[in-house]
Formats: structure tokens, sequence, C-alpha cells
């Protein structure tokens, strides 16, 4: 079941997704959250860094696992997504960074971390809210559209959109790393609550397709139509392919 919130605009989607993600570690203090990069999750982490600061939020027992992770670059490198995590949340909150956890993309062996993580995972008892952006193109995590769903944490090879995307954070795109370590759709379908938040226009056909359209690997955001428990915070601009009519908040 998939409830969608419309938001005003990305400072209110950011808003409500914390409160959501606030809601989970108080819930449950010791809950293990799946996490995510990209221009999109910003906002929320800067509420989530506020709610600490006002003494409303307590990481000390939060278990993270990130989504996915770039091949080659190590996590002192200011475009990993491991420098990322510290950058806007874990190095503002208490949380013990030896329970944060990204995919090392500089491993030697690139399969056996993907091996390494998936077991993790498991090992922490699974993904309690996996949080998630959606590319213009679909792809959750770094899972691109295929030919078939991906099951587990693999290397993914990242389609000509995506490093065109995510050149804008890059001197050049030319430095974009054209591989990913990415946690599979299978992975992500099995956490237990599954949030996605979008913003904009270049989001609108990703979001109408995904969850208006075909369950179908070209679209890999559309797999969540068969997960039980997801919520969709998008703002008016990337809900604007989508008919909610005058309603704020629909399940589809
Ligand atoms: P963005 O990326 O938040 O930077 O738009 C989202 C994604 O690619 O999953």
């Amino acid at each position: 079941m998939i409830r969608i919130y419309k938001a005003k605009d990305y400072e209110a989607m950011s808003h409500m997704a914390a409160d959501f993600i606030a809601s989970q570690i108080i819930l449950k203090p010791n809950c293990v959250l799946g996490l995510a990069t990209g221009t999109t999750p910003i906002g929320t982490y800067n509420w989530l860094r506020k709610k600490y600061e006002d003494g409303r939020l307590d990481f000390s027992e939060v278990h993270t696992v990130n989504l996915d992770e770039y091949v080659g670059l190590a996590g002192d490198d200011p475009n990993s997504y491991r420098y990322f995590m510290n950058t806007y949340l874990f190095d503002h909150v208490n949380i013990d960074k030896f329970s944060t956890h990204v995919e090392d993309g500089t491993a030697k062996s690139l399969k056996k971390e993907c091996q390494r993580y998936e077991k993790l995972i498991r090992s922490l008892g699974g993904v309690d809210l996996q949080l998630l952006g959606i590319g213009n193109n679909g792809h959750i995590g770094f899972c691109e559209p295929a030919d078939a769903f991906s099951r587990v944490t693999h290397i993914e090879n990242l389609t000509e959109s995506t490093i065109q995307a995510n050149s804008r954070l890059f001197e050049d795109i030319s430095q974009v790393p054209t591989r990913a370590l990415t946690m599979g759709v299978g992975t992500i379908m099995r956490a237990r609550r599954i949030l996605l938040i979008a913003s904009g226009s270049a989001k609108q056909d990703a979001i109408r397709d995904s969850f208006f359209g075909d369950i179908t690997p070209r679209v890999p955001a559309s797999a969540l139509q068969l997960h039980q428990d997801v919520t969709v915070i998008a703002d008016e601009e990337a809900l604007a392919k989508c008919d909610m009519g005058d309603d704020d908040v629909i399940v589809v």
C-alpha cells in the first residue's frame, strides 16, 4: 500500500519527512534506519539535526545502513556518500559512528563487499525504515532501469542519465564514477517500512510512472507498489503529473 502526501514545497516536504523519521526513532530508539544521499534528503537531515539540537531526538542507539556508494571513492573523498552522511548528519548528532554503515567502494573485492553488506543488514535484524530518493529515470538507490529487478547488494553500472544528473556535484563529468555498490531492489523491499521523498519538476515522470504505471524493472521504483507499507512525501511540482484532485493525501 502506498500513501502519497502532497507537500507545498521542498521545505514542507523536508519537515514532514523529518517528523516521520523522528517518529520511528521515538517508537524504537534502537531502530535500523536505511538512509539515502542526494540533494533531496539534505533538508530532511537539516531538520533532524535541529530536532537533536533542541533536545527532542536521541540518536545514541540508532543504527544506519546507507543505500549505496561510488566505486573507487574512499570515505574521506568529498564526493563519497560516506563523506556526505558525515557532513550532513552524523557529525552533528549523537550517533555512534560505529553504528553507521556505508558500503566500501574501495574494497579489494567488490563482490565480497556486497556479500558482507547484505549479511550485515541481516545481522542487524533488517531495516525498520528505509528512506529513498528517486532518480529522474525511476531508479532507487543506484538500481538503474534493467531487464530484471536486482535481488541483493551488487555492483551497478550507472546509466548515462544518472552520470549526467550527478555530474553537477563534481568539478567535471569525467570525474563521476561509472560504477557504484548499491542495495538491490530486493534489499530495499525487505525493509519493514519505506519513505520516499521527491521534489521538483524533474521527478514528475518518475513519480507518475512508479506509482501509477505498470510494475516493471524498467522503472525500478515501481516495485514499491508491491510493498505493504510505503509513504511518499513529494512536493506539488513533483506530483504535478499525478491526479490527486484536491486531496493532500491519497492511498494507491
Ligand atoms: P537527488 O537524487 O536527490 O539528488 O535528486 C535522487 C536519486 O538519484 O535517488
